[in-house]
């Protein structure tokens, strides 16, 4: 694939995600540095480690960035979002278990899927766990979460499975703050 292919496969992805998270990236000037570093080489791309910068996720948005082929939301969660999620009981869940890639074998606890202890930041595959649509995001579904349009999966605010055809909780991969300000995915 040339360079300039690979291009155009990365901006029509990301616009389609953009179109699916329904307004959920918080900026395009804030992206396009992101996807455009993406572009540098699609071998390494397709394995590396990516930092990505956050400074100007606003609190309530999200910003949906590429990585190893897949959308990866990072939403910066309101109080409220923070206060709904951990105010539900574990059996309440469908899925108990955290599927936190920096948490193996840990309970789905709100406290156990964010980056950070207070609770603001949560990373997750943008990929439903039934059949791997994306979700909408910007609270939709009944839990003010992510909604999965494609067979009704409903997802709350820490991205737990409520209600839908899905069996399990979004996907947290390897993450972690370097800084401030910097994520870093894998
Ligand atoms: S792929 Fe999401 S509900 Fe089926």
């Amino acid at each position: 694939m040339s360079h300039a292919e690979d291009h155009a496969g990365t901006r029509r992805d990301f616009l389609y995600y953009a179109t699916a998270g329904a307004g959920a990236v918080a900026t395009g000037a804030a992206v396009w540095p992101l996807i455009n570093q993406m572009n540098a080489s699609a071998d390494v791309r397709a394995l590396a480690s990516i930092h990505v910068d956050v400074s100007a996720v606003a609190v309530g948005s999200q910003l949906t960035v590429k990585w190893r082929g897949k959308p990866v939301f990072i939403r910066r969660r309101t109080p409220e979002e923070i206060e709904a999620a951990r105010g539900v009981p574990l059996s309440d869940l469908i899925d108990t278990g955290s599927e936190n890639a920096n948490k193996p074998g840990t309970d789905a606890a709100d406290a156990n899927r964010t980056l950070d202890e207070a609770g603001e930041w949560l990373v997750m595959l943008g990929v439903c766990t039934h059949l791997g649509c994306v979700p909408l995001g910007n609270g939709a579904g009944e839990f003010g979460g992510w909604f999965c349009p494609c067979h009704g999966s409903h997802y709350d605010t820490a991205g737990r499975i409520r209600k839908g055809p899905a069996p399990r909780n979004l996907e947290v991969p390897q993450a972690q703050f370097t800084d401030e300000t910097t994520i870093l995915l894998g």
